[in-house]
Order: C-alpha cells, then structure tokens, then sequence
C-alpha cells in the first residue's frame, strides 16, 4: 500500500439549523472496523506529534476542531494534507510515515483506528521503516 491509498473522505452531513451532525460507520465511509478511538488535544503551538509509521494499523484522522496539517510519506513519495473540517477526515492505509504539525490554537485531532493499541505495531524509526518498505 502506498500514499495513493491514503485519501480524503468526505463525511455524511446532516445540515440543519440547530446545528450540523455527522456520522461515521465503519466498513461503510470508512475501509475498516474501528477498535479503538484517540484524540489530541492542548496541543501547544509549534509541536510535532505522529513521526512514526505502522505495520498493520489503519487510521482515519478528523480535524474535530480547528485544523491542523497532516505528512503522509510512503518511503518514495510525501505528501502534505491540511485538514480543518469535521465532516471530513484521511484515511491513512499501513505502512505510511506520518508527522502532524501546524496544529492551530485549541484544536482537536480525533483517530479511528482498527485495531487497540500495540506497540510492536510501531515503527519509529524511520531508516527502519524505510529497509522494510524497500524490502517489501
Ligand atoms: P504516539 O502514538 O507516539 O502519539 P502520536 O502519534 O499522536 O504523536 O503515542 C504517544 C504515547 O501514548 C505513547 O507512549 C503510547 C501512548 N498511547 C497509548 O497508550 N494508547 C494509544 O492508543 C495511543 C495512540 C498512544
């Protein structure tokens, strides 16, 4: 799998003038079972967070509150995403180095994930990451 992989979903919106709602089922709007849910929030300006890949994990990434820019890097190509709206997120297939950033003030970075969390499932460092894309 490879950065073509990882795209944006546009999410169902209900637009209503109570306020908006939008919904996530999984294997419908998004390729996977989700087993597990994470967030990040207070992040202070200027901070890094993500810098590692995953062996099997798939990741659908939400900009729940303000924005914030996301790097895909698959060992050949990079690619960078903003993201700043609710009713979309990326979905970040395995195998994928990422690095979040440009979080603005008060925002909220919400994770599906498919599977609970593991560390083995890490690579964090990237020269690792990078012979086993090429072995791959
Ligand atoms: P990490 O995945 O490195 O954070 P990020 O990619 O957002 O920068 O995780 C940071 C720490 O939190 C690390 O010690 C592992 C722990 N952690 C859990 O215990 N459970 C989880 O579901 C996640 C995502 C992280």
């Amino acid at each position: 799998m490879n950065i073509e992989h990882c795209k944006i979903i546009e999410l169902p919106k209900i637009n209503d003038p109570r306020g908006n709602l939008t919904f996530i089922e999984a294997n419908r709007h998004i390729p996977f079972d989700i087993k597990r849910v994470y967030y990040l929030y207070d992040v202070p300006g200027g901070a890094k967070r993500g810098g590692h890949a995953h062996k099997e994990l798939h990741q659908f990434i939400i900009a729940m509150s303000g924005s914030f820019d996301v790097l895909l890097d698959d060992g050949k190509d990079k690619k960078r995403v903003h993201l700043n709206r609710s009713y979309y997120g990326l979905y970040v297939c395995p195998m994928i180095w990422r690095e979040l950033d440009n979080f603005s003030s008060g925002s909220v970075c919400m994770v599906l994930a498919s599977h609970e969390y593991d560390e083995a499932d890490y690579f964090r460092d990237y020269a690792k990451f990078m012979r086993a894309r090429w072995k791959a």
